[in-house]
């Protein structure tokens, strides 16, 4: 298959484009566009047979469902059987954005989106070419656009490494800013199941008892969590001071080593993903970043990176 390649402005929408992207879509086509957090690959969110094409060429486990992206709350309505109190709350702070929210699912949506569960993931992102997707075709089913268990894609390029002949259409405007996935929040249980962009901070001011989702029992709440991701191919090792970097540099030094030395939790974030596949490019093998404590987006950060550890 030809992966035809929309170059799309985000402050400048071709319109003609996103028709032709609709198009494929409602034919049953996996479309990867940009998100305000990482690339999503898109699919008709009815439409079963392309839920699992997505599976399949992502080669991501079955048990792992997808998160539906709407464009308005009328889509929401479509989708959920009620939108309890604490979830109203969420949208009404921070949507259009980086959280995805769980809620009940109606009949009409495929059991192959939410991997048999009787719950949903919905995020109303904020980036203007997504939303114009979706407006387009109505509710979009789209896990991160990578192989599973890469680092998510941030970049068309990352994109078209993993995905190139195996999709209809990629779109190409690297405007995913955040570079991390949206935090995913459970009302049923008040907890933070991934965490991301939007804190536990952050949500605690509306709901106080929000807390952050421990793995302790056997049963799974967020299938997704179970599984290795985001590795690189490099060795990870992290660092807390400049001395124990340069010692780090010594000790390794026949090997080939790329330091991520970003104190700027957001820019850190913005680049993380990017800078993994980089790494892959260049045959690095030793990755060094600096440590970052946990607060706000740094407890996503730490998330990440232990998970491309292997931890
Ligand atoms: O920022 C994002 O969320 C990106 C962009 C494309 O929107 N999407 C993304 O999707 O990261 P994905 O498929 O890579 O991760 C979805 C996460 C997984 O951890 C999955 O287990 C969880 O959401 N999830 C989906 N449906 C769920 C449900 N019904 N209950 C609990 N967790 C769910
Ligand atoms: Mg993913």
């Amino acid at each position: 298959m030809k992966t035809i390649l929309f170059e799309i402005n985000e402050n400048n929408i071709d319109n003609s484009k996103i028709r032709e992207i609709s198009e494929i879509l409602k034919s049953g086509g996996i479309v990867a566009f940009p998100t305000e957090t990482v690339y999503g690959l898109g699919a008709n969110a009815y439409n079963k047979e392309s839920i699992k094409k997505v599976f399949e060429v992502k080669g991501r486990p079955i048990d792992n469902p997808l998160i539906v992206h709407i464009s308005n709350l009328e889509q929401l309505k479509e989708l959920v059987i009620d939108i309890p109190k604490d979830a109203e709350k969420l949208i009404d702070k921070f949507w259009p954005g980086p959280i995805t929210i769980i809620f009940k699912k109606k009949e009409c949506v495929p059991s192959e989106v939410s991997a048999g569960l009787d719950t949903i993931a919905v995020r109303f992102p904020s980036n203007k070419i997504a939303q114009a997707i979706i407006k387009a075709v109505g509710p979009i089913a789209a896990p991160s656009a990578n192989s599973s268990g890469k680092p998510s894609g941030t970049r068309a390029r990352d994109v078209l490494e993993d995905l190139d002949g195996k999709i209809e259409g990629i779109v190409v405007c690297d405007s995913c800013n955040i570079g991390i996935e949206s935090t995913v929040f459970s009302t049923f249980t008040n907890e933070i199941l991934r965490p991301g962009k939007i804190s536990l901070e952050e949500i605690k001011e509306i709901i106080p008892s929000a807390k952050i989702h421990e793995n302790k029992s056997e049963k799974i709440i967020s299938p997704g969590m179970k599984y290795k991701h985001y590795a690189p191919m490099a060795r990870i090792i992290l660092f807390d001071s400049a001395e124990e970097l340069d010692k780090l540099k010594k000790d390794n030094v026949d090997k080939k080593i790329e330091v991520i030395y970003e104190k700027d939790k957001d820019k850190l974030s913005e680049e993380l993903f990017f800078r993994f596949r980089e790494a892959d490019r260049q045959g690095i093998e030793l990755i060094l970043i600096n440590r970052t404590n946990e607060e706000g987006i740094g407890r996503a950060l730490v998330d990440r990176i232990n998970r491309a550890i292997g931890k």
